[in-house]
């Protein structure tokens, strides 16, 4: 019964997203392999915190991610990166804190409890630097599109240098190839070398935008592989359930004459 509910529904999404490329505004993205797909599938531990690491040194001077907290990254599932590291990495940012004894808000280095720092104090600040595109929250932008993990990953990647003829762009407006109507108020952030990764990966674009779409997969469902894991048990169990149902049948039919 499960499975041919799983079936219908992403009979009716692919249906839907079909229809959201076929009507001429989108590109079909591009569907590279990922780890964490299929039944079986797992994020790479390696690939999650490179791919934090471009979050952090490429994105997040635009987008804010509000939904984690510096220890979701030291969680089962996720980068598993070690508490010392995350320690170190959250005092890399400032929050406010407070009120002291005189009454006045102060700064102090975040901690493992804090949620990441967003780039900007309120949304109209996010607008006003940015010529007034709100660059949108990251943490479950994934699940948020059509196309998931693939249109990210497709619309890092998609820019170019030429416009074609008979586009024409408004000031702060970039030609890309995956963007609804081949526009988008984000510039190409993804160069080769944009990041020095720590783990020494050669820092391609297609690594940057592979990782860096891994880590908001990630961010978007933080219980994949523990979803999966119990998925692949349920399944286990109703094949042995099912053996041993046909079996019981059997033996107690078996004396009877049909
Ligand atoms: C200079 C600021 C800036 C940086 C840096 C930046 N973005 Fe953006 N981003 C924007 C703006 C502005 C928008 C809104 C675009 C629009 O509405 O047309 C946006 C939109 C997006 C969207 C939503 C696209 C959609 O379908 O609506 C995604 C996804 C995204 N950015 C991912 C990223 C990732 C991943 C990085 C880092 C690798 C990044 N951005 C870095 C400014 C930025």
């Amino acid at each position: 019964m499960l499975k041919i509910k799983n079936i219908f529904l992403s009979l009716l999404l692919s249906i839907f997203t079909s229809f959201a490329f076929a009507a001429g505004e989108m590109h079909e993205p591009m569907h590279p392999d990922w780890s964490f797909q299929g039944p079986l599938g797992k994020f790479e531990r390696a690939e999650l915190q490179r791919g934090y690491q471009v979050y952090t040194e490429v994105c997040s001077s635009c987008h804010s991610m509000d939904l984690l907290s510096y220890r979701n990254l030291i969680q089962e599932g996720g980068p598993e990166f070690s508490e010392k590291q995350v320690k170190a990495m959250a005092a890399m940012f400032e929050v406010e804190a407070g009120p002291d004894a005189d009454g006045e808000m102060f700064m102090r280095p975040a901690i493992l409890s804090d949620k990441f720092v967003s780039p900007w104090k309120n949304e109209q600040e996010g607008r006003i630097s940015n010529g007034g595109a709100y660059p949108p929250d990251l943490s479950v932008m994934v699940k948020a599109r059509p196309g998931g993990a693939d249109y990210l990953y497709s619309l890092l990647l998609g820019y170019e240098d030429e416009t074609p003829e008979g586009i024409t762009l408004d000031d702060g407006v970039y030609y890309n190839i995956y963007a609804k109507n081949q526009k988008i108020a984000m510039p190409q952030v993804i160069y080769e070398d944009g990041v020095e990764y720590t783990d020494g990966t050669a820092a391609t674009e297609v690594q940057m935008a592979r990782d860096v779409t891994a880590f908001l997969a990630w961010s978007a469902e933080p219980k994949l592989e523990e979803r999966k894991r119990i998925g692949f048990k349920v399944i286990i169990y109703l094949i042995i359930l099912s053996f041993l149902l046909y079996f019981t049948n059997k033996r107690i039919w078996k004396d009877t004459s049909h």
